[in-house]
């Protein structure tokens, strides 16, 4: 029996937003999003079925309005923005989500909890192209998330930090592996479905397994995967 618990997810009207509310609402769960005014439309599909809380999602007062009695709270931690947007955010969902609730970030393979992960040269050459791009016109801010993410990290909130790989659109495929470490072989594909990520992020609610971890995830179908696995 899947337990019903009332869910916070901030950044709900993005890609993986929208995946994880369709499956908490599958859940059964009573769910809140949190997403910027302009993009309320992007939720029209929910209607009725959601709350939604408009503004910043590194707006302190929005945050604690929107994760009053949550048992649970999904963020989705990205670079954009300017004037430390993703720090912002992670640091009001720890200051202000009910003492006990699980809290649930996304990121990228990017970030490095204990520095122990071994990078493929590309994702490190994607990566400062990236912050050389944006050193030059600043629309994104990748230390940013990196500083949320250390706050997650050295908090003692119930959190996990889900890092995902490389992204794309389809069909679930199911769970995906995780591992600790960038690097493992297991994650070579450096792939995942975005509604498996999504999948993963709300079913870390109900996994305690995952509590304190920073699992970096590939997709269970891909190549180095079902090697792993001896398929
Ligand atoms: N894209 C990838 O290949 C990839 C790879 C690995 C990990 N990830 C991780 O996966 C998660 C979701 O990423 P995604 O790429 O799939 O994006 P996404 O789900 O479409 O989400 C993007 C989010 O960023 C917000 N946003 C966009 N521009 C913004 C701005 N200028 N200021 C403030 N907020 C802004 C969006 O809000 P609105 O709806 O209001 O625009 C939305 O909530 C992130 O944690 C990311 O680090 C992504």
């Amino acid at each position: 029996m899947v337990l019903a618990v009332k869910v916070c997810i901030v950044g709900a009207s993005g890609k993986l937003g929208r995946y994880m509310v369709r499956h908490a609402l599958e859940r059964g769960h009573e769910v809140v999003g949190v997403c910027r005014a302009k993009s309320v439309a992007k939720l029209d599909a929910f209607k009725g079925r959601i709350q939604i809380f408009p503004g910043a999602t590194n707006d302190r007062e929005v945050i604690r309005r929107a994760v009053q009695g949550c048992d649970g709270v999904l963020t989705v931690l990205v670079p954009w923005g300017h004037q430390q947007y993703a720090t912002g955010t992670a640091q009001a969902v720890l200051d202000l989500a009910a003492p006990g609730a699980r809290l649930v970030f996304s990121c990228g393979w990017h970030i490095s909890r204990d520095g122990q992960d071994v990078y493929p040269r590309s994702l490190l050459l994607q990566a400062s192209i990236f912050r050389w791009v944006t050193r030059l016109i600043p629309f994104a801010d990748l230390a940013d998330q990196e500083e949320a993410c250390r706050r997650v990290f050295a908090s003692d909130r119930r959190w996990t930090v889900v890092r995902g790989s490389d992204l794309e659109e389809g069909p679930s495929e199911g769970l995906p592996v995780w591992r600790r470490h960038v690097g493992d072989p297991v994650l070579a594909s450096n792939r995942t479905r975005r509604i498996d990520f999504a999948r993963l992020m709300v079913e870390a609610l109900a996994n305690d397994a995952l509590l304190h971890e920073a699992p970096a995830i590939v997709g269970c179908r891909t190549k180095s995967a079902l090697a792993a696995a001896g398929l």
